[in-house]
């Protein structure tokens, strides 16, 4: 066995060595792209920069509580360098300050605690209130010179030494909490050393999953390096964007972790932030003030925020935003009504009619499709060891036999799903790997499975699978129980759920029963995360290797979630693969490891995919600066991809605030 922990040692060399074409494998079917998105690529510094302006001015609705002495002066407010939005790369230009941003999701706020891992509700909100080191949403604009490694945010600038082993990472100087306590190296050291590092904390960044071995050490107020033990390159920055590098509150939070508080306990510290006290201390645009459960988040902007246009007004322009707690398809029915203003529109069930509507030309809203990024799949959890009983370790062995999963993949019929799905030209096969809209997809190294019933009932006759007690269902080999697979589910998704129940009926076609199990947002988040699952269906976006690495690939001694035991055969190749990506900035050095990186995964089938679709982003057309060709998901959300703080609505079309004149009070 090849311990998990080993795997890194893997010289770069075996890691380089091409794993060769697919000659004997089956092709990709050719694809039809639905993308209608255009637009010029521009320069990193075009879009914004780090700066100093000879005069700042802010939101009006501030100018009382400055002059009663409740808030400093906006100068004060602001870092010494603010980051600075150029006035070319936005569509519309300087906006009007003002109104309301009206989100709609289908999440729920999990807590404000992100250090620990809660989420708020997707959708936006968690964007919203976080700031990460680095940014990479806007990315989708930046031409393919300047495309190497994220663009800054709170790490105003970076370097590494000579043999590439440290990174020094100078930070923006005198950006405040929206409390006004100073944002400094301390907060960075307690996300990565107390948090990330800790593995008593569920932090989003997985323990060890950034860079090998990677310390931080702390130089002063706002300069702290990163040490390597092997040398790294600008892609690695790539991990401290959302949702992995974004520090939280350690003045606050510190009072209930346990290296810190006595009698603190690691479930104290997790929900030290809960969702229904209000405000929560942050560093984003906007602030939550007021939670009703089951209805409704109200954020208001943060006085302190540490971006401005070239005019020298602070950001945000919307005075307010708004997250209605609803369901992800109501997200799109509102943003087609124009109650909502956003909506990235993904459940493929709602497409025929929500793009009927909107190409009307009174519709409130536009619709642009982009290409495909969402992609399902089922995930097999391939660790025997923390299996609860004798049956489930058997069926999680059968899950590590290739034959196996190759039988499931050849037994699915992806085009039946995908037009149960939605009819029309929108799904895809997906089998595993990245999505098709991906820059690091290749379909020359994809191995297809194409639906072969006849294929997979030989591979699983092979295995020793057969139905021994003819009740229709093969029995797990030498004489085990008949094969049923639990598989957990998004209760919140109906396209997840449609695409279970479609892949379920046939997979009994072939004899092997899929059992659905549905369960909340939130816990299956914790289901995933936890490895607390004998198999899992869901959506993911698998565009980039650096996002989010733990959900898919083999990045750590606990990475992928659904793989934390022992290794398969291919995983330690992987992982080397990976880990040379990951540490290179050569475009085309990382594009043959993408390659090499998608053969092995498609040729292994390491998920089981069903189909992908392209998403369409729905925003409404009284939002200025909403650039037409932003994607739903390129190198994140279209929530960050898009740039809030720099979206307005001219005064005239203004949506009334609930709560005017307010700010977070602490
Ligand atoms: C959810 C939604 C996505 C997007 C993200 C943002 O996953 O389904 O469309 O809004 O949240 O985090």
């Amino acid at each position: 066995m090849i311990c998990k922990r080993m795997r890194v040692a893997l010289s770069v060399t075996t890691a380089l060595m091409s794993v060769g074409t697919l000659a004997s494998a089956d092709e990709m079917p050719p694809e039809r792209s639905l993308s209608g998105l255009e637009y010029e690529l521009i320069g990193r510094a075009d879009i914004y920069a780090h700066g100093t302006l000879e005069n700042y001015s802010q939101a009006p609705m501030l100018d009382a509580m400055v002059e009663s002495g409740a808030l400093p002066p906006v100068a004060d407010r602001l870092p010494a360098e603010p980051i600075i939005f150029k006035t070319g790369a936005m569509v519309d230009g300087i906006g009007e300050y003002g109104g309301v941003f009206r989100h709609v999701i289908g999440g729920r706020p999990e807590g404000w605690n992100w250090m620990a891992g809660q989420h708020q509700g997707w959708g936006g909100i968690n964007m919203a209130m976080q700031e990460c080191l680095v940014r990479q949403g806007p990315r989708w604009q930046v031409k393919a010179e300047e495309q190497t490694g994220p663009l800054p945010n709170l790490a105003q600038s970076w370097s590494f030494n000579d043999d590439s082993t440290e990174l020094t990472i100078n930070l923006m100087q005198g950006v405040k909490w929206s409390d006004g306590d100073p944002f400094d190296t301390e907060d960075v050291r307690f996300w990565y050393d107390d948090n990330v590092q800790n593995e008593n904390v569920a932090s989003r960044m997985a323990k060890d999953s950034f860079g090998a071995g990677a310390t931080l050490e702390v130089i002063d107020e706002y300069t702290f390096k990163f040490v390597f033990d092997s040398p790294q390159a600008e892609t690695i920055i790539e991990n401290l964007a959302y949702i992995q590098g974004c520090p939280g509150p350690s003045h606050i939070l510190k009072e209930f972790h346990p290296d810190y508080a006595d009698g603190a306990t690691y479930e104290i510290y997790t929900n030290a932030l809960p969702n229904d006290v209000t405000p929560a201390v942050v560093l984003g645009a906007w602030v939550p003030v007021v939670h009703r459960p089951d209805e409704l988040v109200i954020m208001r902007r943060n006085p302190y925020y540490f971006k401005v246009d070239e005019a020298g007004n602070q950001l945000p322009y919307y005075n307010e935003m708004h997250f209605r707690l609803s369901t992800w398809g109501d997200r799109t029915a509102q943003a087609v009504a124009g109650t909502g203003d956003f909506s990235n529109m993904e459940d493929p069930g709602n497409y025929v009619e929500a793009l009927k509507q909107s190409q009307d030309e009174a519709s409130p809203v536009r619709a642009n499709f982009g290409p495909r990024v969402n992609s399902w799949r089922l995930l097999l959890n391939y660790n025997v060891d923390s299996a609860e009983n004798d049956d489930e370790k058997a069926l999680r062995g059968l899950f590590r036999e290739l034959d196996f999963r190759l039988a499931l993949s050849h037994a699915l019929d992806r085009d039946a799903i995908g037009q149960a799905l939605a009819r029309g030209p929108f799904a895809y096969p997906y089998i595993a790997g990245f999505a098709t809209g991906s820059p690091y997809y290749d379909a020359g190294s994809s191995d297809y499975h194409p639906f072969d019933q006849d294929k997979a009932n030989a591979l699983l006759d092979g295995l020793g699978a057969t139905d021994t007690d003819g009740n229709g269902l093969r029995n797990l080999p030498g004489g085990g129980g008949d094969i049923i697979i639990p598989a957990v589910v998004s209760a919140s998704s109906n396209a997840d759920i449609k695409q279970l129940e479609a892949l379920a009926s046939q997979l009994e076609e072939v004899g092997i029963r899929v059992q659905s199990r549905t369960q909340d947002q939130t816990t299956i988040d914790t289901t995933f995360t936890g490895g607390a699952f004998t198999a899992l269906f869901q959506r993911d976006n698998l565009i980039l290797p650096t996002r989010e690495t733990c959900r898919s690939w083999p990045s750590g001694p606990s990475c992928p979630y659904f793989s934390t035991g022992e290794d398969l055969p291919f995983e330690p190749e992987l992982e080397a693969k990976l880990a040379a990506f990951q540490s290179s900035d050569d475009a085309e050095e990382q594009a043959q490891l993408a390659k090499d990186m998608q053969a092995i995964v498609t040729q292994n089938a390491y998920t089981i995919g069903t189909v992908q679709v392209p998403a369409a982003l729905l925003v409404n057309k009284r939002v200025k600066n909403a650039h037409p060709g932003t994607p739903v998901f390129m190198y994140e959300w279209a929530e960050d991809g898009v740039i809030r703080e720099r979206l307005w609505t001219p005064v005239a079309e203004q949506e009334t605030e609930v709560l005017p004149d307010t700010i977070a009070e602490y």
